[in-house]
């Protein structure tokens, strides 16, 4: 199995990665890092906590990173996830039975990969915070590092601005440092993750799974489906992060197509684009594979079977 680390935000659709990467033998969960996004670093490290307590994921362990950008202040997407970032299900008002882990994101990060024996790909599906900040750090510790395969960006148009994805506008300056790292990069945008929508096929799929988790993720998609609905006016949403663990489970999911990938930093209007030259027409290197192409039953497949797994354990 592919060890990972996952570094989210959940997070309705972070919370769906953590289950597939936890529900499937061809992944091995090693972490999970938190760090501020969908919501704050408080809320979305108890959601990570929530959903692994819920969904029996037992023994990986949880830190939580950055509480804001490298520069400037945190946003949040509380008119997508809600006020608690995970909006939808009632989880009840006690402490999730799934600790949190002492040693914050960076030195989970760091433990991480020094005792495991192969090098270990991150999967980041928040802002690039802790990422960047984890590379600043630790120079000597890259080289333990396989690749990054990431969900954020977009190689057409933006989310939270026309021209910039959520993940990428919350921390531009972190985006930048990890495209440029040099470290094998894939990409999954908008342009790929907004194929994947939840449509009601899909949660009825999950809900006749008839187990409490599948009840809870049929709740958690509901909730997503109107905050797409009245702020997108999408028909169904989009459930961006889990393209990246799927990917790593079978890359035929998704295509790839390698090219130069920039960050904007400064522009007046595209400040957080991801630069996406698919013609080549910079003559820059070609340093990230974007995801292009998705196999969107294939998708499903596994989302339901990851659901189905781990509700019934
Ligand atoms: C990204 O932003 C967040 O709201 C989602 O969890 C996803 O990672 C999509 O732009
Ligand atoms: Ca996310």
């Amino acid at each position: 199995p592919v060890p990972v680390i996952l570094d989210c935000d959940p997070g309705h659709d972070d919370a769906f990665n953590i289950l597939l990467a936890a529900a499937h033998p061809a992944v091995d969960l090693l972490a999970v890092t938190t760090v501020a996004g969908n919501q704050t670093l408080e809320k979305t490290t108890l959601n990570a906590r929530r959903v692994c307590a819920v969904a029996g994921i037992r023994g990986v362990p949880i830190a939580a990173g950055r509480d804001r950008p490298l520069h400037g202040a945190a946003r949040v997407a509380e008119n997508i996830h809600g006020g608690s970032g995970l909006d939808g299900p009632g989880f009840g008002e006690g402490e999730p039975d799934v600790p949190q882990d002492p040693r914050g994101a960076l030195g989970l990060i760091r433990d991480t990969l020094l005792a495991h024996p192969a090098p270990v790909t991150l999967v980041p599906t928040g802002p690039l915070t802790n990422i960047a900040a984890f590379l600043l750090a630790y120079p000597e510790l890259i080289r333990r590092i396989e690749r990054i395969v990431l969900m954020g960006g977009s190689a057409g148009r933006g989310n939270t601005t026309p021209a910039a994805e959520f993940n990428i506008l919350c921390d531009p300056e972190a985006a930048d440092i990890v495209f440029a790292s040099g470290l094998p990069i894939t990409m999954f945008g908008l342009n790929a993750t907004h194929q994947v929508r939840a449509t009601p096929d899909v949660v009825a799929r999950i809900a006749a799974l008839g187990t409490p988790l599948g009840e809870l993720c049929v709740e958690l998609l509901t909730y997503f489906a109107g905050s797409y609905r009245e702020v997108y006016g999408f028909d169904a949403p989009p459930l961006h992060d889990p393209l990246t663990v799927a990917h790593l489970i079978d890359p035929s999911v998704i295509s790839l197509v390698r090219a130069p990938v920039t960050v904007e930093l400064t522009g007046t209007y595209t400040r957080g684009m991801t630069v996406v030259d698919l013609d080549g027409v910079t003559g820059r290197p070609a340093n990230v594979d974007v995801g292009m192409e998705v196999d969107v039953p294939a998708f499903w497949d596994l989302i339901v079977e990851a659901v189905r797994v781990l509700g019934s354990r």
